[in-house]
């Protein structure tokens, strides 16, 4: 790893939510500076600029005339990460994106295609494959020790978290975009296959005031034959009443939440396990008489270290800091992520026409 002295200033876009990460992981980060934040309105900057604890500006273009901003993180909602990011990078900024790539796989396309034009750094913001639960999988299929990845299987389910009147839960995005491109990337990064067709369908909403569905059950298969499936439910388990005596997840661990992966190899097994803080490895044998299963690896992790393990967006954040201040490429290409927003939008196009899509024609 480079670890010269250089370090660059930093915008973040959007300094609430999940922008206050952004801000904390750039004050953390050795190779920034300093750090500028952009709210829409005067109000929402200078209301934020308090909370954070940085300045904070609506004019955007004071980030994009400033030669010293090298990064800008956007972390606004998600109906304007294409045009924020395309404004970023044609001012010559590196950008790291929030996800989804964009709301429609026409921003998508638009927002990768200004990316090719300028030559510029673009990553967008799908950290799983910085969280150590998924790298943890990742370093054990590549040593082989499951054989060749073959099925993987993710359970997600959760009570709901989208408050009513939200942006979340008045956007027609869907949760496969919002929320799921995290977990369709995945399966992508680990079999290292590119995927051939999809099927998606989504029962009728228990949630009623959602504009879109609260509920998915994906299905798609890669071009050398392995399968994935998703399911994913927003309504199940019990809802946490913030008892701030009491550990989320332990709260959640037995209540109906659930968000795992089983991943499947010609020659082994991997658990993926949020909600038990663990994950798990076996080894398969074919002896004599039967297939024989053996668990030979079991790793768990403190509840101080959830972020670490299951949603790593501050060491992402610290480690673009680190590529960009070094004039380095990103950790994952922009071309990468646009091919899990097709799967994203293929899925989506399915659960409308009903039938299978395949990647070919999307
Ligand atoms: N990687 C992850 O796991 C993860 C988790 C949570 C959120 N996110 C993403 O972060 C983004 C923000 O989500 P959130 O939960 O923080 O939302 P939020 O509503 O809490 O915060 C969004 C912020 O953006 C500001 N904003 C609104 N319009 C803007 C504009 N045009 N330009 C700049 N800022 C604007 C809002 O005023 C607000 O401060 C979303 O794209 C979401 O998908 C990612």
């Amino acid at each position: 790893m480079i670890t010269s002295n250089k370090t660059i200033a930093a915008a973040v876009l959007g300094i609430n939510g999940m922008g206050a990460t952004h801000v904390q992981a750039a004050k953390d980060s050795p190779w920034i500076n300093r750090v500028m934040g952009y709210e829409p309105t005067s109000e929402l900057a200078s209301k934020y600029s308090i909370d954070r604890d940085i300045p904070a500006t609506h004019h955007i273009n004071k980030i994009l005339n400033d030669p010293q901003i090298k990064l800008v993180y956007i972390a606004a909602p998600n109906e304007f990460h294409c045009d924020l990011a395309i404004q970023a990078i044609n001012a010559g900024k590196a950008v790291l994106c929030e996800k989804p790539m964009g709301t429609t796989l026409n921003e998508a396309t638009r927002l990768l295609q200004a990316k090719q034009n300028k030559d510029s750094f673009l990553q967008i913001g799908l950290e799983l494959r910085y969280s150590k639960l998924y790298m943890q999988a990742k370093e054990w299929i590549d040593q082989g020790l499951i054989g060749t990845p073959v099925n993987t299987h993710c359970d997600y389910y959760c009570s709901e978290g989208h408050a009513r009147g939200s942006w979340r839960s008045e956007s027609e995005t869907s949760l496969i975009a919002e929320k799921l491109c995290h977990y369709l990337d995945l399966p992508r990064w680990w079999i290292g296959d590119e995927v051939k067709n999809v099927y998606s369908v989504s029962a009728p909403n228990v949630v009623s005031y959602f504009n879109h569905p609260d509920n998915h059950q994906i299905t798609y298969r890669f071009k050398d034959g392995a399968v994935s499936t998703l399911a994913f439910f927003m309504h199940t388990a019990e809802s946490f009443d913030g008892d701030p005596l009491q550990d989320i997840i332990e709260k959640q661990v037995d209540d109906g939440h659930r968000l795992t992966y089983l991943i499947y190899g010609t020659a082994g097994a991997i658990e993926t396990d949020v909600f038990r803080r663990r994950i798990r490895r076996w080894e398969f044998k074919d002896a004599p008489a039967k297939l024989e299963s053996k668990l030979v690896d079991k790793i768990t992790y403190p509840s101080k270290e959830d972020s670490l393990w299951m949603h790593n967006t501050h060491g992402q954040n610290i480690e673009v800091s680190r590529l960009v201040a070094h004039g380095l490429p990103p950790f994952t290409e922009a071309s990468d992520s646009f091919q899990s927003m097709k799967l994203v939008f293929a899925a989506e196009r399915s659960e409308l026409e009903g039938q299978v899509v395949e990647m070919s024609e999307v």
